[in-house]
């Protein structure tokens, strides 16, 4: 017998505003056929000034906990991921904490941009697998109108905003029960972090930080980076393309998710798709189309659901999680 991570609950939430291409390019030297050309996008959510990461991720995590069959009671730990968080500190999880009204354990979180959410499940996997926590919100929350340059339009028509999340649940399966989190594999590569990055944060002088993005380079990364990352997990696991079920990547491009699905010889149908919808919502991306995926019943008890996700750093990594 061992410690694993059940996967027991997925939510979303999204804000009330919706932009669509055409109403970009009345501000921007754009159009929605560059956009959905280049990328897949049509729309994606601005989130109105109340809608911070702790309110996004608040209403994620409920929304989890929910889908879990879960309360406040149950969480040990609360780990949340992003790059845009309401304050220095505390940290945007313990917002969130105090939200949910969970009283006890901890919470803190991480930075990993868009890799951020396979980080934080990695993370908190480990710790169930530990037997430190036996309840655990994984969540990607992000603003990222916040940190656009609108002045970019190679950047800004890319992103939106948004907040996903699981919660995990301690199980003692017996060695042969392949269920929950099977692995999580993460990398980075600091000598790259200089084709993505925030050009400022609250530790520099005089400067709030916008996104500045070298979209070429970020593109032949990904998709190297993100095959072996996939590669990888089935190695790890014994298993092969055939035995995918579903594959959940991060929401950047339509171009690199297609890339990804041909290599896995996966059918268009078995990929989860919300850039269309969302743009990239960072490491809001992977929760959000999970939580799609099982709130309309595609992704069910069973599946073999293949996450993965890649930002900037470079930060990149793969989950394999069996339903
Ligand atoms: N609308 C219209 N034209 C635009 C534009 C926009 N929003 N943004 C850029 N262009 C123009 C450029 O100015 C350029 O014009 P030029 O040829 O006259 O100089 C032309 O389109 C091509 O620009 P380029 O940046 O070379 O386009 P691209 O084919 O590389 O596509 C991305 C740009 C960003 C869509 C693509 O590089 C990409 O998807 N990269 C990966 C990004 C990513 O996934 N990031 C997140 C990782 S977490």
């Amino acid at each position: 017998m061992s410690l694993r991570s059940i996967l027991a609950g997925c939510g979303g939430y999204l804000p009330e505003r919706v932009v669509t291409n055409d109403e970009l390019s009345k501000t921007i030297d754009t159009s929605d056929e560059w956009i959905r050309e280049r990328t897949g996008i049509r729309q994606r959510h601005f989130a109105g000034k109340h809608e911070t990461a702790a309110f996004m991720g608040t209403a994620a995590a409920r929304a989890a906990l929910a889908d879990a069959g879960a309360t406040a009671a149950d969480v040990d730990a609360i780990i949340l991921a992003t790059s845009t968080p309401d304050q220095a500190f505390p940290a945007t999880a313990l917002r969130v904490q105090a939200e949910l009204g969970v009283t006890r354990g901890f919470g803190f979180d991480l930075s990993a941009a868009c890799a951020g959410f396979i980080y934080a499940l990695s993370v908190a996997d480990g710790m169930i697998r530990a037997g430190q926590v036996r309840g655990a919100l994984v969540i990607g929350s992000e603003v990222y109108s916040r940190i656009l340059n609108w002045q970019d339009r190679g950047t800004c028509v890319l992103f939106g905003d948004g907040a996903g999340a699981v919660f995990l649940r301690a199980s003692d399966c017996r060695d042969d029960d392949r269920r929950g989190v099977l692995s999580t594999h993460i990398h980075a590569q600091g000598t790259l972090g200089d084709i993505l990055y925030v050009d400022g944060a609250v530790g520099q002088p005089d400067k709030p930080g916008h996104l500045v993005m070298n979209g070429r380079e970020v593109f032949r990364h990904a998709v190297t980076r993100l095959a072996e990352a996939v590669e990888e997990a089935l190695a790890a696991n014994g298993m092969t393309h055939a035995d995918v079920d579903w594959l959940v990547p991060h929401q950047a491009n339509s171009r690199i998710i297609n890339a990804m699905g041909r290599k896995l010889g996966l059918p268009p149908e078995r990929v989860v798709v919300t850039v269309d919808r969302h743009a990239n919502t960072s490491a809001a991306s992977v929760p959000l189309a999970l939580a799609e995926a099982r709130a309309d019943g595609r992704i069910g008890a069973g599946d073999l659901v293949l996450l993965e996700a890649l930002g900037g750093g470079l930060t990149w990594g793969s989950a394999l999680v069996r339903l």
